[in-house]
Order: C-alpha cells, then structure tokens, then sequence
C-alpha cells in the first residue's frame, strides 16, 4: 500500500496479462502509472480485461457510455468515488446511463435516504471524471449519438445492440466498471464486435406470412425482439422478409427486448440496417448455419409470455422503456387528446433531463401532466426503488420492462401497445387489443 498526500492509503495495483497481448509504449505508460493512479487503475483493469477478450491488442475508441452509473451497492459507489479521488477524468466525449436517483421527484416516493444519498455520491464521482451528464439509457437520442463505424466502448444492452445495428459502430457489449476504464484510457480490447470479421450474422430468421399491419404496427416490434433474443440467445441474428423499414422507435423497442430475453448486442434486418444491404453481405458470403422461420403462431406465443397476469386489475401505466423519446411524446399525446386518466391508475413515464426540457418547450410535459401522467426523470422504475406495496399489477409497451418486472419488482405485468396503455388507463381496468394477433 502506498500513502497518498492527505494521509489516506492506496493500493498497489497488481495486474497480470496475458503474455500474447501487445502494449503500445503509450498503453505501457499508462500501466506502468506514468499518466497517474487513476489511469494507471484503469489500465490495469483494462489489460486484465482484453485476456477475457482474447484479444491481442488494444485499440483506440472516440466514445464511450458508462451503465456503471447504476446504483446497487456500496461497492460500485465506492469503485467511483476511488477512481474519482485518484483524479480520473474520461479522455474521450463519455455519456452517462441512468442513474439511481431522479433528483427531481425522488422525495414523492418511497426511496430510502440512505439510497438516495449513496445513489447521489455516484451520480457526483462519476460527473467528476468530466463525463456528460446526459443520464440516459438512450444515448442514440443524444447529441452523442455515433455514427458509422465509430469505434466506441459502450454500456447497457438496449444502447449496444442499437449502436451496433441501427447505426453501424462498433462496440462490445462493456459489463459495468470496465466501460468507465475505457473512457479514462481511451482505449479497449480490439476484439468482438469490434472487429469486422466478428459481425457477421449466425443464424436465419425468416418472417413467414406475417400481416404488413402488423409489421407496421409499434407493437410488433418488442414482441419480435423478445422472441428473437429467446431464438438467438447470444448470436448474432439475420432477420429476413420485414416487408417494411421500421423507425428509430421501432428498432429501439426490437432491440432493447431482444437483448433482454437473449443477449443480442447486434442484429442485422436484410435491406435495411447499414451491414445487411443483402443477405450475403448480412452473412459476410457465408452460408448461414441455423435457419429457422417465424410465424404468426410463434408471435402470438411469443406475445403471450410477456403478460403474467391476465386479469382486468390495473395499478400503474409504465412508459419509456428505453427511454422515451420526442416522437413517442408526440404519439402519446395524440392518443390522450380529450381524455382524462382514470384516478385508480397511475401513469408514470421515464426519460431523461433533456428530453423531458423539449418535451416542455413542445407543449407536451404540461398536456400529459394534465392527463395525470407523472415523469421519472434520469432513472427508471427498475433503477431506483420508487414503487410502494400498493403496485401490484403495471402495464408496458415494453418488452423490456415485461420481461423484468416479475423477476425484478415481483410484480405482475401487463404488456400492450401503447394505445392499449392509454386505453387502460382512462378506464381504469386492463384493455388489450387482440385484433391484430389473429392467424
Ligand atoms: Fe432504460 Fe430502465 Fe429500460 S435503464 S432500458 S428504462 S430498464
């Protein structure tokens, strides 16, 4: 252990690494702590890290989104609050997932002090390091959204898999606590999706005789996802025979869920994200080794697993997994018009500062506040312990937050289209549209 200069100890870091990996002399220095202790704890993690990659070298990355903003524990406070007294500051432009903690409106809900204090001592390490405090799990809807190609070391599954897919950069899929290692080198392991060779599709999944209504429809898009990521599980899928190009929601939606009940970090639709233009490009000329077809049958199963409770009881409307977004706003706030919410049923919707400021510049914070909706800002109702006994039963559009709530709120859950929500929300009692899950 080594004293620092206001007395208190620090650790010696020890690191092996694999004897294959290549330091550049810059990489080297930062090891050996000639750019600081921060840096130098960093790297350490970092080279450690690339042996798990197998990788033999490390290379340079101009982005990077930090999940380890999360509060779980103490000991990802205190990781931060280490990094942040050792004088670590992020070397590339970094964006910061959600954290545990709205600031804004944690008070209205049974959130515990000392959680609250401790997810706020993280919130402050890691805007410390200089990261931007975007507080997102969508940072595609950001100014920091990549582009093509970008090298990048992001974190949270949702952002990854739209990264990879939707945009075309690059990146792994960064557990907590590596990512902000990256950030403060500006380095990561050259391998996974990193590499050209790793992004090439592994297995088939052929739409068969699907309705272009449905395919149109927002709700087809998480119900997709779920049953993809259950298909896939961590290769990489080819989807084949989407009749329409979906939006940035869609994807969004397709994306989050399939990453959750697989682990999707990159799909490829043929014709329609940027490294499918065809089949063969989507497969690198390879011949696909697994092919399997989708049909209305698998859909409507699929659809069904993400609905634990098939009753009419309702406590809560939950929107904005991922994070919402300004057209999703808008959307809502079309289905509201000359509405009123039922008072036995809350809405709560989830984004982040910035979005929630344009939405109040646009008119649409102040329309859905006077429905009765109320907004979680810069977290979400699995980041932070917001819900009371008395939330038995939500509803979503998301698959997202279907697939984790009974696991991790041990709730029940309702899932359905957003009309659906606005529907069951003026009336108090679930309302589920099934017309267009028909065979
Ligand atoms: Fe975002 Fe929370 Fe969903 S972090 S992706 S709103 S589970």
């Amino acid at each position: 252990m080594n004293n620092n200069l206001d007395g208190r100890l620090l650790p010696h870091f020890e690191y092996n690494y694999a004897m294959s990996l290549t330091l550049t002399n810059k990489d080297q220095e930062m090891l050996d702590g000639t750019h600081g202790r921060a840096v130098q704890m960093a790297m350490s993690i970092l080279v450690q890290m690339a042996d798990v990659y197998n990788a033999d070298e490390l290379l340079d990355i101009s982005a990077a989104h930090i999940d380890s903003t999360i509060y779980i524990g103490e000991s990802g406070m205190e990781y931060a609050e280490r990094l942040a007294e050792l004088g670590a500051r992020v070397v590339v432009p970094t964006t910061l997932n959600v954290s545990g903690l709205d600031e804004h409106h944690w008070q209205e809900w049974p959130v515990p002090n000392e959680w609250a204090s401790n997810a706020h001592r993280q919130m402050l390490a890691y805007q410390s390091m200089g990261a931007v405090p975007t507080w997102t799990c969508a940072p595609y809807q950001t100014v920091y959204r990549p582009v093509f190609g970008q090298q990048i070391s992001w974190g949270e599954s949702n952002a990854i898999v739209f990264a990879n897919s939707v945009i075309g950069a690059r990146t792994e899929r960064y557990p907590d606590l590596l990512d902000i290692c990256c950030a403060i080198t500006g380095r990561a392991p050259a391998a996974g999706l990193h590499l050209t060779e790793n992004r090439a599709g592994e297995i088939l999944l052929n739409l068969v005789d699907i309705p272009s209504e449905l395919e149109e429809a927002d709700v087809f898009y998480p119900v997709l996802g779920h049953l993809v990521g259950k298909l896939a599980g961590d290769r990489i899928p080819v989807i084949l025979g989407l009749g329409t190009n979906p939006t940035s929601d869609q994807h969004k939606a397709f994306g989050a869920a399939s990453a959750t009940s697989g682990q999707v970090a990159l799909y490829h639709m043929v014709g329609i994200t940027p490294e499918a233009t065809t089949l063969e490009t989507a497969f690198q000329g390879k011949t696909p080794r697994f092919s399997i077809d989708i049909t209305m049958a698998d859909l409507i199963s699929a659809k069904h697993e993400l609905t634990t409770d098939y009753g009419s009881m309702l406590d809560m409307v939950a929107l904005g997994c991922p994070h919402f977004s300004l057209d999703e706003f808008s959307n809502l706030v079309q289905l509201i018009e000359g509405k009123n919410k039922n008072p036995a049923v809350q809405m709560q919707i989830t984004s982040n500062r910035d979005m929630i400021k344009q939405a109040k510049s646009l008119g649409y914070y102040d329309k859905l506040a006077r429905f009765g909706a109320k907004f979680t800002v810069d977290t979400c109702i699995l980041a932070t312990p917001m819900l009371g006994p008395e939330i038995k039963t939500l509803m979503t559009n998301s698959g997202k937050y279907a697939y984790y709530t009974p696991g991790l709120l041990g709730k029940n859950i309702v899932f359905g289209s957003l009309e659906d929500c606005v529907a069951s929300a003026v009336s108090g009692r679930v309302v589920n549209d099934e017309s267009k899950w028909k065979i």
